[in-house]
């Protein structure tokens, strides 16, 4: 049989599996670990306010362009885009967009799985009630985990990104979709739950104004000057962040998009995907500043830490705390999960198709490269501490890499890709016909997208590599 046959036989049993996986794959880290504390850093409101923007103009037009790609393409994500290609009349070397989202899968799931780590690691502690029993503690535990502790960094990497690899090993249908089929309820109910109790809190109020009532000069102005720099900057974080959270400009939608059966609606299913991860990431952002905000002794602005230290030290002093503790890293670590499953994918498929072996072996080769280079992350804040690329620590170049510049070089492509080289002929028949759906889609994708994407780009890199 041949792989092209092969994965459309490998189908997904229906929409709603379709869409628990691709919202698997939306929702993680990126969404409880990185949003909450991105909007601290950023600004607050205004930074949401942004972001929600960059999702409706950009995020979601682009996703749609993925399955759009995945579904007609119906192959290994490269395959894909060289044969849609050809069919256009167009050069079979934009299969590079399809290889260069894989390189990103590779990169993200190789830091991706130790910040899944230590959701594990945090999750088994609260287990047996060892994170801390002060303030004091709690920051220790982080600090020894990160800054010394690379046995435990190298531990639970390996936990981490060998469960991701069981999964995958059986593939769409007895792998990842068995898995989302029961974690994803599983999460929305423990969201749910939280949110539920953060309304309780005292800090409740305060967190929903921090979220949503913005102060646009915090987007703009350092130390109360007016900068552009500033400005481009945190435009390229959000859109940076649109793409990440979407999982847009990886491959992974074309990956999972080549199984996805004719008769499921791609405007549907990109918008229902689009509003569960915002949603999420608002939830989130909601529940962890209230928790934050009813302890006047912790701040907003922790940064990376803020999930894996203020939140510990907040749980100290609200009631249940103990037990919500082992809950909220649950979340954390199945969030994770499900999101590291859709990186290994699009590597695995490409591997597949070159080499010709089967998913076991491709699985195999794949999560032992990642595994190896993933060590170096695991060790960049202690033993590697002193090894630094462009004055960062490894594992924060590799992020901001690909955030800011594979992922929109990417995303760009696809955009240009599905709005410029696809003919009207092919993207109105995935997009279920020419109306204003469709014309709205392809706005965005032939005109709004490309040009945001490329001044945000300029601006923001410029400033990233000279600040
Ligand atoms: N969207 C995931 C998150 O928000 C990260 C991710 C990116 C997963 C790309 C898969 C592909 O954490």
């Amino acid at each position: 049989m041949s792989y092209s046959k092969k994965i459309s036989t490998d189908q997904w049993s229906s929409r709603l599996t379709f869409i628990l996986a691709a919202t698997g794959s939306a929702v993680g880290l990126g969404n409880i670990w990185k949003f909450p504390y991105m909007v601290g850093e950023n600004g607050g409101a205004a930074f949401v306010l942004l972001y929600l923007v960059c999702i409706a103009l950009v995020g979601i037009p682009i996703l749609k362009s993925e399955l759009i790609i995945g579904r007609r393409g119906g192959q290994s994500p490269g395959e894909s885009f060289a044969g849609l290609a050809r069919k256009e009349d167009s050069s079979p070397k934009w299969a590079v967009v399809g290889w260069a989202g894989a390189l990103s899968c590779f990169i993200v799931l190789s830091f991706y799985s130790v910040i899944g780590g230590w959701s594990i690691f945090y999750f088994v502690n609260a287990v047996t009630h060892s994170i801390g029993a002060d303030q004091e503690a709690v920051t220790n535990t982080f600090n020894t985990l990160i800054a010394k502790d690379w046995q435990a960094n190298v531990i639970y990497h390996t936990l981490f990104i060998v469960l991701v690899a069981v999964v995958v090993l059986g593939g769409i249908r007895k792998g990842i979709e068995r898995l989302v089929s029961v974690v994803m309820p599983a999460m929305l109910l423990i969201l749910i739950g939280l949110l539920v109790y953060a309304a309780t809190l005292p800090g409740f109020y305060d967190a929903l104004t921090y979220m949503f009532n913005p102060d646009f000069t915090a987007l703009a102005y350092n130390n109360g000057e007016f900068s552009w720099g500033r400005l481009g900057q945190v435009t390229l974080s959000a859109l940076g962040h649109s793409f990440f959270t979407l999982s847009v400009g990886f491959s992974v939608m074309v990956a999972y998009a080549s199984h996805l059966p004719k008769n499921v609606s791609i405007p549907n299913t990109a918008l229902t995907i689009g509003i569960l991860d915002t949603a999420v990431a608002l939830i989130a952002g909601v529940a962890i500043y209230s928790i934050v905000f009813s302890d006047a002794s912790l701040t907003p602005n922790a940064g990376p830490g803020l999930v894996f230290m203020t939140i510990p030290q907040a749980f100290l002093n609200i009631p249940a705390g103990q037990y919500l503790e082992i809950i909220f890293f649950l979340l954390l670590w199945l969030a994770a999960w499900t999101s590291a499953l859709s990186l290994l994918e699009p590597p695995v498929e490409i591997a597949m198709s070159v080499l010709k072996i089967k998913r076991v072996p491709a699985t195999i080769l794949m999560t032992t490269l990642i595994w190896a280079v993933g060590l170096l992350s695991a060790l960049s804040y202690n033993e590697l501490s002193e090894v630094t690329i462009a004055d960062e620590a490894i594992l924060d170049f590799l992020s901001n890499f690909t955030d800011k510049v594979l992922l929109p070089i990417t995303g760009l492509l696809v955009a240009i890709f599905s709005g410029w080289v696809m003919g009207m002929n092919s993207t109105t028949k995935e997009l279920g016909g020419y109306g204003p759906v469709y014309i709205y889609w392809r706005i965005c994708v032939r005109i709004i997208a490309p040009i945001a994407i490329s001044m945000i780009f300029v601006a923001g890199v410029n400033e990233w590599l000279v600040s």
